[in-house]
């Protein structure tokens, strides 16, 4: 067994269970601690980047989405809404379990996303747009470049992907335990240089077009948008 394959066990694990139960609260609209409400402001910044770069771009009507790691839906249901085409998916069975439940309380049965629980490097199929939001954290620097290589081969026009970047200053953070903290330890956390992540990007064929940086106290996620290389 490879530690990749370890790696990828203890996520799923993880994100059925204790995992699950903090994120899901954290992505959700009820009662929680000053961290998680922090991380959870955090993250509706980077979700809500991404929708306005949909916007700006004249809206989502008909587009084809593979939003890969989806979570509960937080970024796949307020784009179904927009009328984008959302094919969700994630390792976790709970999480796409109630991103499921959560789509079809709040769209129109025929704007609801199909959700598969799925490892994202077995997805196939060719969308418009492919949006992986906050899952390369779970994903050691040696295989990122494969992970992206995947996604890069699902996308026509767009692949949107955030991940926390290596820098001296959240290193540091990490080392001392204020990143992420509470039950989410029992995962991994990888960060990413941003200089290998452009290189992968690159190395598929990719050129950035638009970028954010969202930091909070307690979340930190440096979004890309890569379009296909044009001379
Ligand atoms: C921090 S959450 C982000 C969820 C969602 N993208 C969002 O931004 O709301 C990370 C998610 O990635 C999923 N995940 C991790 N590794 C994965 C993999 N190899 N394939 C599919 N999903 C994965 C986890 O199960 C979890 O739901």
């Amino acid at each position: 067994m490879t530690s990749a394959t370890d790696d990828k066990t203890i996520v799923r694990n993880y994100f059925n269970a204790q995992g699950f139960d903090r994120w899901s609260r954290i992505y959700g609209d009820g009662q929680v601690n000053k961290v998680q409400r922090d991380i959870r402001e955090g993250h509706q910044q980077t979700v809500d980047h991404v929708l306005y770069w949909f916007k700006q771009d004249g809206n989502a009507q008909g587009l084809t989405v593979c939003d890969a790691g989806c979570g509960v839906g937080s970024l796949s249901i307020p784009l179904a809404e927009m009328g984008a085409v959302v094919s969700a998916s994630d390792i976790s069975e709970k999480m796409v379990e109630e991103a499921s439940f959560r789509a079809k309380e709040l769209l129109p049965p025929e704007s609801v996303p199909t959700f598969d629980a799925q490892d994202l490097e077995t997805l196939d199929g060719s969308y418009h747009t492919v949006i992986c939001l906050d899952v390369l954290i779970h994903y050691p620097q040696e295989k990122a470049g494969d992970m992206i290589a995947h996604l890069s081969s699902l996308a026509e026009d767009r692949l949107i992907l955030s991940f926390a970047p290596k820098t001296p200053f959240y290193t540091l953070l990490k080392r001392i335990g204020e990143f992420f903290p509470g039950p989410s330890k029992a995962t991994r956390a990888y960060l990413h240089r941003e200089a290998d992540i452009r290189a992968a990007l690159k190395a598929n064929g990719w050129q950035i077009k638009r970028k954010e940086f969202t930091a909070t106290q307690f979340y930190f996620s440096r979004l890309f948008e890569a379009v296909k290389v044009t001379d």
